[in-house]
């Protein structure tokens, strides 16, 4: 096992993302929080769009819940789009979503390091917010590379190291685990500073975007179900969010609770 649950294959392919509520929660619980920002998947669809004529044949790697799926279906209007997890749950729910775009969109269960494609069959690809849960991040790459056409290009994006390190602080002031702000970052492995280099293994960096984004949590309920989603801490306190926003409310000063993360997007293409 992992000593950073986003790199534990049995956290990772079971509790975090086997069914579609844990995702959910956590992505509803920080939009809710974000004072300023862009939002990724715009800007994903943005920096394709610019690049990739329709009906072209695009790639969403660790589609999640589809949320950058169906912009990339509805922006781009590709010929092909083909969305891969690892999580049958979340592929159905990205099918789901994709509703009336549904015709042209084919939900695939694939490890992405062994993508079940053939060579060169792609112009586009996204792998967005997913190479993180990866131990060796250039081998994920490769096989984009591989699945791509010459010329084609491929968007990655991930964010800082230092991301939400705001919350440690307040989980540690909290009492609520006291190695809040020793452990590891859960980007540890694919993150704003090395996407350059692990990115031009195997493909041509045309453009590295920085954005910084910005969060406050209204109020201990709204911090407590953000943290009660998240792995990075062990919290032992019993009750659920409204012990947990109980705990915060009484220990920590008066909210909001702020946070950052720098998302970071590189463009690139196969050689
Ligand atoms: C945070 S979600 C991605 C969100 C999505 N890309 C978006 O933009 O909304 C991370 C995803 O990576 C997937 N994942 C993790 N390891 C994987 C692997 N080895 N192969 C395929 N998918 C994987 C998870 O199942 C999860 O759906």
């Amino acid at each position: 096992m992992s000593a950073n649950p986003f790199l534990d294959p049995t956290l990772v392919h079971g509790d975090l993302y086997q069914g579609d509520g844990r995702l959910a929660d956590r992505t509803h619980a920080l939009h809710r929080a974000k004072i300023s920002g862009s939002d990724a998947a715009d800007t994903i669809a943005d920096l394709l769009a610019a690049r990739v004529p329709a009906g072209a044949a695009v790639l969403d790697i660790g589609c999640g819940r589809g949320t950058t799926t169906l912009r990339l279906a509805y922006r781009l209007r590709p010929r092909r789009l083909i969305a891969v997890d690892a999580s049958t749950a979340l592929l159905r729910t990205t099918r789901d979503r994709l509703g009336d775009a549904g015709p042209l969109g084919s939900v695939v269960c694939a490890d992405f390091h062994h993508l079940p494609l053939p060579d060169s069959v792609v112009d586009a690809a996204v792998a967005a917010f997913c190479l993180y849960h990866s131990p060796t991040p250039e081998l994920v790459v490769a096989e984009i590379t591989r699945c791509l056409r010459p010329g084609g290009t491929a968007v990655l994006v991930t964010k800082s190291l230092d991301s939400y390190a705001e919350l440690d602080h307040l989980v540690h002031a909290a009492d609520l685990d006291p190695h809040a702000t020793r452990r590891s970052s859960l980007y540890e492995s694919f993150h704003s500073g090395n996407l350059h280099t692990i990115v031009a293994t195997k493909l041509t960096v045309i453009d590295i975007q920085h954005e910084e984004h910005v969060f406050h949590f209204a109020d201990a309920t709204h911090l407590a179900r953000y943290l009660i989603t998240t792995p990075k801490y062990r919290i032992t306190l019993t009750g659920g969010i409204p012990a947990l926003a109980a705990a915060l409310q009484q220990r920590l000063p008066a909210p909001p609770y702020a946070t950052r993360s720098t998302v970071s997007y590189a463009v690139a293409v196969r050689p």
